[in-house]
């Protein structure tokens, strides 16, 4: 009876009809950033990470879960999807000169292990240079090369590294020292891709100095050995997405919004994509309020994002195209609180009225608008390709938007509050306007051609699935999407 007078209040309100402007005024600043201190926490508490497969992504699950499952359980239905990954982590990585010394190097995501303990110690052999198409990545660069049981040095960019390294595997490198394109240290961790696990050798990324430094010395004629020490794990490990809808609306007309909940595990992931999280969570906690909307609200929370938009795209690779029909329109949220925020909508052809519903708020607050093509780059993906509407936000990644992108200082610090909480805001109207009302939203388009991509993501999952169980039993004792690959 303690609650009573609580319960009251409630549900006097829950009589209430939903209005965007009553979804926008729901929208706190100090309620966001109440979020987004839990998610620092949680990082914070696990290792600076909230990744995939570590325990930084169990409690952001169990956080979240804390909030739709139980204090929201009156008015959502919320389920857990689990779903299997592999789990990529280099545990060590050492690159070792002739005289013994040490050299600064980074280990891409999925970078396969050398032999244990002692890595790889071989010659090294220079190869050619061509920084307009990448260098080693096409079959003709390499002609007339012979790397048999040698450590091939190769100039980093422009191309996958992945497939620099496909072509020295095949012309006999051991593994792979490949020198950065650029001076200093401070460079982004590539990723060889899921997709090719099994395929490699392992590879170590050093500064253009020190490659610069052996070059000369190979040209003078001298025999340099170099150490490569690989000790990576690639296993399969659990993961989910969370999905919660309302009770309210018709099943039916579903109306989706979604958010990554994993963060790289290079950090804590505040504003990629903790600021989605919190966003989409916010608002549920508005929409909860109210009834009598036509239409089923559903929120996504994606798991394993980082990794390749998995948990989304396990999401819309398993609905039928009843499920599928049933979904009008979906909104991406993924990184709306960049500290030095561009105001980005990203849209493809069918977006209907979804771009102009968040322009028309974003604008109303004096900032200035910009239109980007759907590129692929987040968890929409997987809805394109389904032919579903879609429309999102993003803030900008890397100098000079967010400049701890995909690093350990993309903490609570990491945020722009104001152009977060305008983000917050826009979307909660723009979700409150196609929860009561589905004009301007096209049909989904069931002959896009995004369709022939879908059976290619089926098919890529299966093959994934089957090479990184050949990799767990091999087990040589032994980081989308925003994947940065050069
Ligand atoms: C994930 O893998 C575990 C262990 O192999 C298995 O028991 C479980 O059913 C798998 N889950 C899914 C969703 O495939
Ligand atoms: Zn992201």
């Amino acid at each position: 009876m303690k609650f009573s007078r609580a319960f009251l209040f409630a549900s006097a309100v829950a009589g209430e009809l939903l209005t965007q402007d009553k979804a926008e005024a729901d929208i706190k600043t100090d309620e966001l950033q109440r979020v987004l201190w839990n998610l620092n926490k949680i990082a914070r508490d696990n290792g600076g990470t909230r990744a995939f497969g570590t325990p930084g992504y169990k409690a952001s699950v169990d956080f979240i879960l804390e909030r739709v499952q139980t204090r929201f359980a009156k008015q959502l239905d919320t389920f857990v999807q689990p779903f299997n990954w592999t789990y990529d982590e280099t545990l060590k990585i050492s690159v070792t000169g002739p005289a013994g010394e040490n050299v600064f190097v980074i280990s891409p995501q999925y970078n396969p292990s050398t032999p244990l303990p002692g890595g790889i110690t071989a010659s090294l052999i220079n190869t050619p240079v061509n920084d307009e198409t990448g260098s080693m990545c096409l079959p003709e660069q390499w002609e007339g090369i012979d790397a048999t049981g040698k450590l091939a040095l190769i100039k980093r960019g422009t191309c996958a590294v992945s497939d620099k390294l496909k072509l020295a595997k095949a012309h006999g490198a051991l593994g792979v020292i490949l020198y950065n394109q650029a001076p200093g240290t401070d460079y982004a961790t590539p990723t060889l891709g899921a997709e090719n696990i099994g395929l490699l050798i392992p590879v170590g990324i050093i500064p253009l100095e020190v490659g610069t430094a052996w070059i000369a010395r190979l040209a003078a004629g001298e025999d340099v050995k170099v150490n490569l020490l690989v000790d990576a794990v690639s296993e399969q490990r659990e993961s989910w997405n969370i999905i919660s809808e309302t009770k309210e609306g018709d099943p039916n007309k579903v109306v989706m919004v979604g958010a990554h909940l994993d963060s790289v595990q290079e950090g804590p992931g505040i504003n990629d994509d903790g600021s989605g999280t919190a966003a989409i969570l916010e608002i549920a906690g508005s929409i909860k309020k109210y009834r009598g909307f036509p239409h089923k609200i559903r929120f996504g929370w994606w798991g394993a994002e980082e990794n390749g938009l998995v948990g989304s795209y396990y999401y819309t690779e398993h609905l039928t195209p009843a499920e599928a029909d049933k979904i009008k329109y979906y909104f991406n949220y993924d990184m709306i609180a960049s500290p030095f925020p561009k105001y980005e909508i990203s849209s493809y052809e069918n977006s209907g009225v979804g771009p102009s519903l968040l322009e028309e708020y974003i604008e109303s607050k004096g900032k200035t608008v910009e239109y980007a093509e759907f590129d692929g780059r987040s968890d929409y993906a997987g809805f394109v390709d389904l032919g579903i509407p879609v429309a999102g936000l993003f803030t900008g990644d890397g100098a000079p938007w967010d400049p701890c992108y995909h690093q350990a200082c993309d903490d609570i610090d990491n945020i722009n509050w104001e152009g977060f909480t305008i983000n917050a805001k826009a979307a909660a109207r723009a979700l409150a306007r196609v929860a009561n009302d589905l004009s301007g939203v096209p049909p989904r388009l069931t002959t896009t051609p995004n369709l022939r991509g879908r059976a290619k993501m089926t098919q890529n999952f299966k093959q994934w699935e089957k090479r990184s169980e050949g990799a767990s039993h091999t087990h040589m004792c032994s980081h989308g999407s925003k994947l940065n690959v050069f």
